[in-house]
């Protein structure tokens, strides 16, 4: 029977003093919420179901295009226990292993996951529960141990006695596994009658060992797998931890950084052997990054295809590619499908939107290229503009193999480029230029001789 994963997420988040829901906060380029559901994914769950309620159509929309995740709202927030109950209303019950998760604890192993359902269904527990040992357990669910050592009872920290809040250390990471078809049957026995009168999911524990029910406890040792995201400093704390362990996984299987504090990569990235990430770099979203390149410094890749040996300097690449031995940099900008061929060059101070550049050539400074078709070995000179927005409509250039745009060339677009064709410096051109021909539009130039002389001697005599 396949697993549902409940990922809870309905909650507030006060003391994150935002205007969002807490589970939408970026942990590195993703919201919280979808680590959760990005672990509960990779341990081959068969359902995922995010319980929602503050912010939830914020929460929804992040998912739209995603088949996989349904979302059950819980209108009233009365608890955890609530919540799971709401669930499985929503579903009519439930069967097959049941993985609770919490919305806010993004750092969750999936191996983590599967080895708690594993247990569970091992022993055929009706709940095992996972437990941690934090140096801080303030805030915590206790858990409470029978004379033999079993987990007797979670108590809340605020239900809790004084003796028990100082020496039950052991705490619940609220990431269990249930028994679906026992869950179903029991999760009405909750009750509400505690110091925060709310239904707790963790009295399944205490109810489940009354009735004589399979009950166990997995300790997790590295706690930090477990830290909860109740501020923005505890969102600062784990976004470090997964840093961490994204970058100590990279450079394993051989990728360098100089300094991995200063590079930043999302959850989705791939980057390939032999490619160094200098400082201040951010690779997010589905970028994919080849071999022996050097990105960065102060470079940000975003949904990029980088191919092998290419160099990204001080550059921005956002939804766009660049294929093998491709240079860029430093200071250039591409986005909105913009597609560099092998070989070929993204100089300083330029932008490419929507442009498509050949094998070869080059746009090496100041130019501003917008959907544009550029063949292959053609030279940009500097500051070359196409002028490719007549305040309506987004016009095409096209540029032809081995064509040479002079220096500070206006290309007003919709035109084209032939092959081999050259414009002069500084010309306007707005008529499509044929192959091989020259294009140059600009006033006569004139030479006044020794007009600096005379200049000088005039303005020297008004001084005097
Ligand atoms: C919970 C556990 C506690 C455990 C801790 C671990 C309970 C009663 N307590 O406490 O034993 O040590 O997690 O981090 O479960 N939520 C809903 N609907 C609700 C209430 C909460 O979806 O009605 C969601 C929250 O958004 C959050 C998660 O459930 O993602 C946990 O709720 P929270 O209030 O943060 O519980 P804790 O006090 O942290
Ligand atoms: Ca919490």
């Amino acid at each position: 029977m396949g697993v549902t994963a409940i990922v809870l997420a309905a909650g507030e988040g006060t003391r994150m003093k935002s205007r969002h829901p807490k589970v939408m906060h970026r942990l590195l380029d993703r919201p919280l919420v979808w680590w959760a559901v990005n672990s509960a994914r990779k341990a081959d769950v068969e359902r995922i179901v995010v319980v929602v309620g503050n912010g939830a159509d914020e929460v929804r929309s992040y998912f739209a295009d995603d088949a996989d995740v349904e979302f059950v709202e819980q209108t009233e927030r009365l608890g955890t226990g609530h919540a799971v109950r709401v669930v499985r209303d929503a579903l009519g019950g439930f069967s097959g292993p049941v993985v609770v998760l919490s919305g806010d604890s993004p750092l969750v192993r999936p191996e983590t996951i599967s080895s708690l359902v594993e247990q569970t269904k091992a022993a055929h527990n009706a709940c095992t529960v996972l437990t941690m040992t934090p140096p801080d357990v303030c805030g915590y669910g206790r858990v409470k141990m029978d004379a033999a050592g079993k987990v007797a009872a979670i108590v809340e920290h605020k239900d809790c006695t004084d003796e028990e809040r100082a020496t039950l250390l052991e705490c619940n990471s609220g990431v269990y596994c249930f028994c679906g078809g026992r869950l179903s049957e029991n999760i009405d026995k909750i009750g509400c009658d505690n110091a925060q009168g709310e239904y707790y999911l963790t009295d399944m524990v205490g109810i489940y060992v009354g009735m004589g029910e399979p009950v166990a406890s997995v300790h997790c040792d590295d706690y930090a797998e477990l830290l909860g995201v109740n501020s923005r400093i505890q969102l600062a704390e784990a976004t470090k931890v997964m840093q961490r362990r994204i970058n100590e996984r990279l450079m394993a299987e051989g990728v360098s950084m100089l300094d991995p504090d200063q590079v930043w990569v999302g959850a989705e990235a791939t980057i390939g052997r032999d490619t160094t990430l200098l400082p201040q770099t951010f690779v997010w979203g589905k970028t994919v990054v080849g071999d022996d390149c050097v990105i960065g410094p102060n470079s940000r890749l975003e949904n990029a295809r980088v191919g092998n040996g290419c160099t990204v300097d001080e550059t921005i690449i956002v939804d766009s590619q660049i294929d093998d031995d491709v240079c860029c940099g430093p200071r250039a900008y591409l986005r909105g499908n913009t597609h560099f061929l092998k070989g070929s060059k993204a100089g300083t101070h330029v932008e490419l939107k929507n442009s498509t550049v050949g094998e070869g050539s080059k746009v090496p400074h100041l130019s501003y290229i917008g959907d544009t078709t550029m063949g292959a070995h053609v030279n940009i000179g500097g500051g070359s503009i196409t002028c490719n927005y007549d305040g309506v409509n987004k016009n095409k250039t096209t540029i032809g193999d081995g064509a040479f745009v002079g220096s500070d060339t206006m290309m007003v677009a919709p035109v084209n480029i032939g092959a081999g064709a050259i414009t002069g410096a500084s010309s306007c051109i707005t008529r499509d230029v044929p192959a091989e021909a020259l294009a140059i539009e600009r006033s006569d130039m004139h030479i006044v001789e020794g007009y600096a002389q005379r200049r000088r001697a005039r303005l020297e005599k008004g001084n005097k």
